[in-house]
């Protein structure tokens, strides 16, 4: 078994496969988000870092100049049309020009639940966050990408989009539908010469989650209802590291992917598979 089968991230030693690009990353302040930034930036992208926590964004940005790449923060909250419109805006000004938006801003509550149960604030906040957030970046984002000759997109969903058994209704729907409007959103725009794909992800050891949901034998704050070590011994593949999300990012807005749009790349360990 080679390298590429061990648990632990894997970062491509070639550098400069985004050179000369200019990236905007939502919630690139921590996560799996971070990870895409650092990396974007150490394979030559200028990076935007779109985050609505000023100290994690700004933490984000000294990493990346502390290992020679280029980035800035811009406060943004990607629910909020006029924020959004502002960082893409800004983005534009600092670099000349928008090549990548990675929507990686979102995540789930833990009081999601089943449609019947779930109260409709945990709907309004998950909606908006997950789905209205990338579908407002792309609408900012995608002008500037057609006037810069093309460009990639890639938005964030789940492996919960992929299987009906997620328990958390709303953040599955969300999910879902990011990748119903990446499909449409590739069909559209593929004559500007912009691809646009998806990561299904399943389960990352990001702060957030270890926290809340937990990681294999560590158990987080709230119930889990997919309880972690069970879905590991079934599916040894599905828990796995920011970096992990950050190389299929890479991949995808790199030119490594010119023939794939409309893809929603299923990142779960084979769990919405078999
Ligand atoms: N971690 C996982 O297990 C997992 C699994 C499947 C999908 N995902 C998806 O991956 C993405 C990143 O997840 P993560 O675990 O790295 O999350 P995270 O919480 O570590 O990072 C998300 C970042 O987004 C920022 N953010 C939150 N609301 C924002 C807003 N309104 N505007 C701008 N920024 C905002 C947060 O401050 C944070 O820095 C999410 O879309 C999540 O749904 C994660």
């Amino acid at each position: 078994m080679g390298e590429s089968h061990t648990r632990g991230p894997h970062l491509d030693p070639i550098s400069g496969r985004l050179q000369g690009r200019a990236a905007l990353i939502t919630g690139g302040g921590s996560g799996i988000g971070r990870a895409a930034a650092e990396l974007f930036a150490r394979q030559g992208a200028q990076v935007a870092v779109a985050e609505i926590r000023p100290e994690l964004g700004r933490s984000a940005v000294d990493a990346i100049e502390a290992q020679g790449g280029t980035a800035f923060f811009v406060q943004t909250d990607v629910t909020q049309e006029a924020s959004v419109q502002e960082a893409v805006n800004a983005t534009v000004s600092r670099f000349g020009k928008l090549d990548l938006l990675f929507n990686c801003a979102g995540g789930s509550s833990p009081q999601d639940a089943l449609v019947t149960d779930v109260s409709m604030s945990v709907w309004d906040a998950t909606i908006s966050l997950d789905l209205k957030g990338t579908f407002l970046c792309c609408r900012y984002a995608l002008p500037h990408m057609i006037e810069a000759g093309g460009g990639a997109v890639v938005n964030m969903s789940s492996g919960a989009a992929l299987r009906g058994s997620s328990p958390a209704h709303v953040y599955t729907a969300a999910k879902g539908a990011i990748v119903s409007l990446t499909r449409a959103l590739a069909g559209a725009y593929a004559r500007h010469n912009i691809r646009v794909n998806a990561i299904c992800s399943g389960r990352v050891n990001t702060e957030r989650v270890r926290t809340s949901y937990g990681i294999p034998g560590q158990a987080g704050n709230v119930p889990d209802p997919m309880n972690v070590d069970e879905q590991v011994k079934a599916y040894p593949f599905w828990f796995g590291e920011p970096e992990d999300m950050a190389n299929i990012a890479l991949f995808l807005a790199s030119d490594d992917a010119r023939m794939i749009t409309g893809a929603a790349i299923p990142a779960d360990g084979g769990r919405s598979s078999y």
